[in-house]
């Protein structure tokens, strides 16, 4: 791992260095620097998606930067060298059809502590389909709670 990276984060560049220890999370960073606090952290173990942000990674099979979702507490931040993270905060869809709005409309917030990742999971999935989501894929990529999964299917084609 490198001694200091970079990483952008909802258009912004930010170097993370010895400042931070090596095994310093995604997670940890966004909300301890307070670049983020929309990102949630819970069980810190990869297991209930919380924590999830989008990240647009360079893909040696396309040759392109694709967009994925990640739980941000497995990933250490020193992996993230010239990776370009959006939060909820950096969410650029806030009209009648944004994922933010579906998700109310299908009453799928319950509490709201992990709409943030709900949101930023479809935004991924959105992104690395240019838009063009199946039913399937939406299926693949959530579970849990029908009014979530009702929302993002109303996405799919
Ligand atoms: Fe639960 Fe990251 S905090 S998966």
């Amino acid at each position: 791992l490198a001694s200091e990276i970079t990483l952008t984060v909802n258009g912004k560049k930010y170097k993370v260095g010895s400042e931070y220890s090596a095994s310093t999370s995604l997670n940890t960073f966004l909300r301890q620097s307070r670049v983020s606090v929309g990102t949630k952290h819970m069980c810190n173990e990869g297991g209930c998606g919380a924590c999830m942000v989008t990240a647009k990674i360079y893909e040696p099979i396309s040759d392109s930067r694709r967009s994925y979702a990640i739980n941000s507490c497995l990933c250490p931040v020193f992996m993230c060298d010239g990776w370009e993270i959006t939060t909820i905060e950096g969410l650029d869809d806030k009209g009648n059809n944004s994922i933010p709005k579906r998700l109310a409309s299908y009453n799928g917030s319950q509490c709201g502590f992990c709409s943030c990742a709900n949101v930023m999971n479809m935004h991924a999935l959105l992104d690395y389909h240019a838009g063009a989501v199946t039913m399937k894929q939406v299926e693949d990529a959530y579970d849990g709670y029908r009014p979530i999964l009702d929302a993002m299917k109303s996405f799919a084609l």
